[in-house]
C-alpha cells in the first residue's frame, strides 16, 4: 500500500479522527433551539416510542450510523461493529464512500461485511464529484447497491473537503449531470432513494432547491459543528504553507441547526440530521425544528474501533436521552415531536430570520 493509495488514506482518516481534535469550535446552533418543559409530562416514560419508518424499513429510534468508512482492512473490522450494533438496536447505517472498491474489487468485503450482520436499514456511499471529474454513470451505482443490498443510496457533496485536501478532486462544475444518471439509474435497475449528503459543511436553501430538481428523494444536511473535515486534513497534511491554509477554513460551514432550517424551507422529503449530533436531545432538537432522522459519526467510529459492544453501549445512551427529553417535553411518539414547542434563540433564530 503506497502512501497516496485511497486505502492509505482511508486508514489515516480513521486515525487522526481516533486520535485528534477534529471538531468545529463553533457549535451547531442546536445550542440555540429551547425545547419547552412540560411541568406535568403525561406521558409514560416507559411506554414512549421512538420509531420511525424511512426509506421503507422500520427503526426503533430515528438514529443511523453516518457513513463512515471502508476500503480497509481495520474497516472492516469497524463496519463489523457497528452492523452489530445497528441489528441489535434496529438502526440503520451507511458505509463510507465505497469508491475503493470500484476500482478494487478485492476490497468489496471490507464494506460487504455489514450484510453478513444485519439485515437492517443499509445505506450505500459514492462522491458527486466522481461522477463528473471520472464520467461515472448509472451502472457505478448498480454495482455499489449489489455490493451492499443497499436500500437507499447516498451521493455524498464535500468541496471543502476536496479544496483543502492536497490529491483533492475540485471539478464541481456540471453536477446536474446526476439528474440523468439518476433517473437512467431509476429506469433500468428499479427505484430506490437517492440521498444528498453533506460531510460536515452543510447545504443551504439554494442548494436544496438544486437537489431537489435533481430528483434527489431525501436530503442529510451533513452541517457544521461536528467533525470538521478542514481539521482532519489539517493532520495530515505536512506543508506548513498549506497548514496556514487548511486551518483558516476549520470552523467553516452552515451549523446543522441552521442547515435543517435552510432545507426545510424548500424540500419537503425525508431530511437527515448528521454532524456534531452527540446526544438524545441534539435528536429531540433535531426533529422538532424539522429533521426526520438523526446521523452521527466519530463518537461511533471512536467506539467501533474498540468493539460491537462499546458502539451499543453508545446508542443506547442516545436513544436513552432521547425518550428522556420526549419524556419531559409531554411526546408520546415521533409525530409529537415533530410538532413540540420550541423557541429559537441568539444566532439560530438571527439566521432563519435571514433565510
Ligand atoms: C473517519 C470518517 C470518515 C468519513 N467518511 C465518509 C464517507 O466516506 N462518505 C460520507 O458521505 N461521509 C463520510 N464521513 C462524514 C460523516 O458521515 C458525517 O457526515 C460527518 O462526520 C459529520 O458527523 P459527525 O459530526 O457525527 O462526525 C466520514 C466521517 C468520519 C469521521
Amino acid at each position: 500500500m503506497n502512501n497516496n493509495s485511497i486505502e492509505y488514506r482511508k486508514l489515516e482518516h480513521l486515525i487522526v479522527c481516533d486520535h485528534c481534535d477534529v471538531e468545529y469550535k463553533k457549535g451547531t446552533l442546536l445550542e440555540d433551539v429551547e425545547l419547552i418543559h412540560s411541568g406535568i409530562s403525561n406521558c409514560d416514560l416507559d411506554d414512549i416510542d421512538t420509531s420511525i419508518e424511512i426509506f421503507g424499513k422500520k427503526l426503533n429510534s430515528p438514529l443511523i450510523v453516518a457513513a463512515i468508512t471502508g476500503g480497509h482492512p481495520k474497516a472492516k473490522e469497524v463496519n463489523k461493529n457497528i452492523a452489530i450494533a445497528v441489528e441489535e438496536l434496529n438502526l440503520g447505517m451507511g458505509v463510507g464512500s465505497q469508491r475503493a472498491a470500484i476500482s478494487k474489487s478485492y476490497l468489496e468485503d471490507t464494506y460487504s461485511v455489514v450484510r453478513d450482520h444485519t439485515s437492517s436499514l443499509i445505506i450505500g456511499n459514492l462522491g458527486a464529484v466522481n461522477f463528473v471529474e471520472d464520467s461515472w454513470d448509472e451502472e457505478i451505482i448498480s454495482k455499489s447497491v449489489e455490493m451492499i443490498d443497499a436500500d437507499a443510496m447516498a451521493i455524498h457533496f464535500n468541496p471543502l473537503q476536496e479544496a483543502i485536501q492536497p490529491e483533492g478532486d475540485v471539478n464541481f462544475k456540471g453536477l446536474n449531470i446526476l439528474k440523468e444518471i439518476i433517473s437512467n439509474y431509476n429506469k433500468i435497475h428499479g427505484k430506490i432513494p437517492f440521498i444528498a449528503k453533506q460531510v460536515g459543511e452543510g447545504f443551504s436553501k439554494k442548494d436544496a432547491i438544486f437537489l431537489k430538481e435533481i430528483g434527489f428523494d431525501a436530503i442529510d444536511v451533513g452541517g457544521s459543528g461536528g467533525t470538521s473535515w478542514a481539521a482532519v486534513e489539517l493532520y495530515r497534511i505536512k506543508d506548513e504553507e498549506q497548514k496556514n491554509f487548511s486551518n483558516q477554513y476549520f470552523n467553516w460551514g452552515i451549523p446543522t441547526a441552521a442547515s435543517i432550517l435552510e432545507v426545510n424551507s424548500a424540500f419537503s422529503g425525508p431530511i437527515i440530521a448528521t454532524g456534531g449530533i452527540r446526544t438524545g436531545i441534539d435528536i429531540a432538537k433535531s426533529i422538532s425544528i424539522g429533521a426526520n432522522c438523526c446521523g452521527t459519526a466519530l463518537p461511533i467510529l471512536k467506539a467501533a474501533l474498540k468493539s460491537s459492544e462499546a458502539v451499543t453501549t453508545v446508542l443506547e445512551r442516545m436513544i436513552k436521552e432521547l425518550k428522556t427529553t420526549m419524556f419531559l417535553t409531554g411526546c408520546n411518539n415521533i409525530n409529537e415531536l415533530k410538532s413540540a414547542r420550541y423557541i429559537l434563540k441568539g444566532d439560530l433564530k438571527n439566521w432563519k430570520d435571514q433565510i
